[in-house]
């Protein structure tokens, strides 16, 4: 076969040097034609658009013909051509084909309309299909988009741990890491596991997130992101929850809880209008086979501020909604750690746009969020999405040694894990504040997905941990 550079599709699709002698590599998605003629779509995953290809058959032997199948990965030279069918401007007519990898009928990708539940668990062929195709290049895109946010901005990314001996949600939802052997523990005198023989000498976990490192990094370099997957063991099994995830978090030097707000909004909606400007066509494909609101929502979110509320009116609102007859499958009350049920009720029914509740109650929130002087309240924020409800959690931080130390010993949790994050408080302490976002909730935003083992690659869930 004659040694032609590779275009890739996308490029090959928008040129106009018809006649051009051109090679494209890619898979085969259909073949179809009569005696004399075969068209071939590839696709090479440049883009949601496949190349035709069209093959005269009498240039061809029958045996490379017969081996061009739907799966197949195949090389092919030829002319750059007008096209008069539908969809396209240019098409290729093959001089040259070579197979470099047959499929044979057990393909499982053969006919389209399989469902989403179906390939998950053929999640190593998925993103070879249209849906697939197009989410992954969004996720791509949007993680372009969050570095190129921060980066503009002055923001410095900034790399935590996975690897951590502290709990920094205190939610107790950690993966445990070890090289011991399971089978064989040492215990302690007391009857506990001696962990001094354990590759670190101590418990140690995998990291829920990556916040109380960077506040270290933003109470030195300024503004900071973290982003990266973090873990929970956490047993929920929603359309929401993965137990390795991807989080982007941000802290400021002396940013308060508005400072704060106005960041996260501006952040969300920079990644929105992003996609929308970078992703048109697999926007169009999913809006049009999967969400038909998909662009015109996120159209909707650019537009409108977001609605800022305390907790405590946010539940004043639920229970005057109970009190008209609606129904919440969980109760709702002042102190309740809202279900997604509420929050979309807050979202979708009431305000008809994103809502930003802050002041939540302590108890449900984590240690090192800013107290308010009512001490019942600290000053949280949760950005709550349409379809989705929490997008982004977050909060200005306690800085106050004192007050922070005191609520330390309250949650019981151990010094010995903390002395270095105290210190960010005793040695030129700061008003701080951040926020995580959820990529893969943002993720199920941009792309109009119901599930978020759609918008990940190769999702880890409770019993699932396959390829
Ligand atoms: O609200 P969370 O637990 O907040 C934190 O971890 C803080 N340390 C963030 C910070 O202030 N720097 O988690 C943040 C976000 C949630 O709003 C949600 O979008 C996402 O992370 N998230 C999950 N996404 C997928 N699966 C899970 N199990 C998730 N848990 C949280
Ligand atoms: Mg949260």
């Amino acid at each position: 076969m004659k040694q032609i550079k590779r275009t890739i599709i996308n490029d090959a699709l928008k040129r106009t040097d018809i006649g051009a002698e051109i090679n494209i590599k890619g898979w085969v998605r259909t073949k179809r034609g009569n005696k004399n003629v075969s068209f071939i779509a590839i696709n090479d995953g440049s883009t949601i658009k496949n190349m035709q290809v069209v093959a005269d058959l009498s240039k061809f032997d029958e045996e490379t013909l017969k081996a061009i199948t739907t799966g197949s990965c195949v090389s092919v030279n030829g002319l750059l051509a007008q096209s008069i069918g539908q969809g396209q401007n240019v098409e290729i007519q093959a001089t040259e084909l070579e197979i470099l990898g047959t499929a044979d009928a057990t393909y499982p990708l053969q006919k389209k309309g399989h469902t989403l539940e179906y390939l998950r668990e053929i999640a190593h062929l998925r993103p070879r299909t249209n849906t697939f195709g197009a989410i992954f290049r969004i996720r791509h895109n949007m993680a372009i988009a969050i570095h190129t946010f921060f980066h503009q901005k002055g923001f410095y990314y900034f790399h935590t741990p996975l690897i951590t001996a502290s709990d920094c949600e205190g939610a107790g939802q950690m993966f445990q890491v070890t090289t011991m052997d399971l089978n064989k523990l040492d215990h302690t005198e007391e009857g506990k596991i001696d962990y001094t023989n354990d590759f670190f000498g101590k418990p140690t976990s995998l990291t829920v997130s990556g916040q109380l490192e960077g506040e270290l990094a933003a109470t030195s370099l300024g503004a900071i992101y973290t982003f990266g997957p973090t873990f929970r063991a956490e047993n929920s099994n929603t359309p929401r929850h993965l137990a390795e995830f991807w989080m982007v978090e941000p802290e400021v030097a002396f940013n308060d809880i508005n400072d704060n707000m106005d960041l996260a909004e501006e952040f969300i909606k920079f990644c929105v209008k992003w996609a929308l400007d970078n992703c048109a066509d697999d926007l169009q494909f999913l809006n049009d086979m999967f969400d038909k609101e998909l662009i015109s929502r996120m159209e909707g979110v650019l537009k409108d501020s977001f609605v800022r509320l305390p907790y405590t009116e946010g539940v004043r609102i639920l229970e005057e909604a109970v009190k008209n007859g609606h129904k919440f499958e969980y109760p709702v009350y002042w102190g309740a750690d809202l279900a997604s049920e509420h929050e979309r009720y807050l979202v979708e029914n009431h305000f008809k746009k994103p809502v930003i509740l802050t002041d939540y109650p302590k108890e449900i929130k984590a240690f090192y969020m800013k107290q308010n002087e009512d001490g019942k309240t600290v000053r949280a924020m949760d950005v709550l999405f349409p379809k989705i409800g929490e997008i982004i959690g977050g909060s200005e931080r306690e800085a106050d040694y004192d007050k922070l130390l005191q609520r330390i010993q309250e949650l019981n949790i151990p010094m010995k894990d903390m002395w270095w994050y105290l210190d960010t408080r005793k040695y030129g302490s700061c008003p701080h504040s951040g926020f995580g976002l959820g990529f893969e909730r943002l993720l199920l935003f941009v792309t109009g997905m119901q599930n978020i083992r759609d918008v990940i690659p190769f999702p880890r869930t409770p019993k699932n941990a396959n390829f």
